[in-house]
């Protein structure tokens, strides 16, 4: 059975590893301007359920800002400077994304995180993102930085090899998690988000993903 990981609270943080951690309610005084945003971008650069090498469609559907965009299709997972869908440059990152990020990277022990990509990922109640490594960046080491807004879920965190243990850690809106250095290539996913209403989201769950790309 995995471990829960118990919240320290607002202004708190989980520890998930050396270079790994959640800081609790980090975005929340930031989140209506994050949820702007997303709408701004959304109207641009449409949400998107993509289409894995397999063939498999994802269940979370997902868009992009800044200068390059993380893309799947059955030619497989890549960055890509233009959104597939219009051929159009991915909107710039709005008002708020890049202090944001960088806030919260130097808050978990990374200062002058330069992200050059946000993926935007939308959960529906239901939906889940199964057990993966974020290994399409050029840069080993710098940190993701990874928003939870509206809907809580669980995240799934485990180790470098997919068959280490995992332990559930409950991201709440506001929640931020940053990984970087050692625990960069660490394994994580989204257990099905359970239903529910969020006052400043309606019925979903968002997620910002910064990265570092090039
Ligand atoms: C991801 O791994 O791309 C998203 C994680 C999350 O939604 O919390
Ligand atoms: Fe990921």
């Amino acid at each position: 059975m995995s471990d829960l990981f118990a919240p320290a609270g607002p202004g708190g943080r989980t520890l998930l590893g050396r270079q790994a951690q959640v800081l609790l309610g980090f975005a929340l005084p930031r989140a209506d301007c994050l949820l702007a945003g997303i709408a701004q971008v959304i109207a641009r650069a449409p949400l998107r359920q993509l289409t894995t090498p397999g063939g498999h469609v994802m269940q979370v559907a997902m868009t992009n800002c800044g200068l390059l965009g993380w893309t799947s299709d059955r030619r497989g997972y890549r960055y890509a400077d233009r959104d597939p869908g219009s051929g159009r440059p991915w909107p710039a990152f709005p008002e708020g994304f890049l202090t944001l990020a960088t806030d919260a990277a130097a808050e978990a022990g990374f200062p002058g995180y330069r992200p050059d990509a946000c993926l935007i990922n939308r959960y529906a109640p239901g939906t889940r993102l199964s057990l993966h490594v974020d290994r399409d960046e050029d840069d080993p080491v710098a940190p993701i930085v990874s928003v939870s807004l509206g809907l809580p879920a669980t995240f799934l965190w485990g180790g470098l090899a997919r068959s280490d243990r995992t332990v559930r850690v409950p991201l709440a809106h506001g929640d931020v998690v940053v990984w970087g250095g050692a625990d960069r290539m660490r394994f994580h996913g989204v257990l099905p988000v359970p239903p529910g209403t969020h006052p400043q989201a309606g019925a979903f769950r968002y997620n910002l993903t910064f990265r570092k790309v090039r």
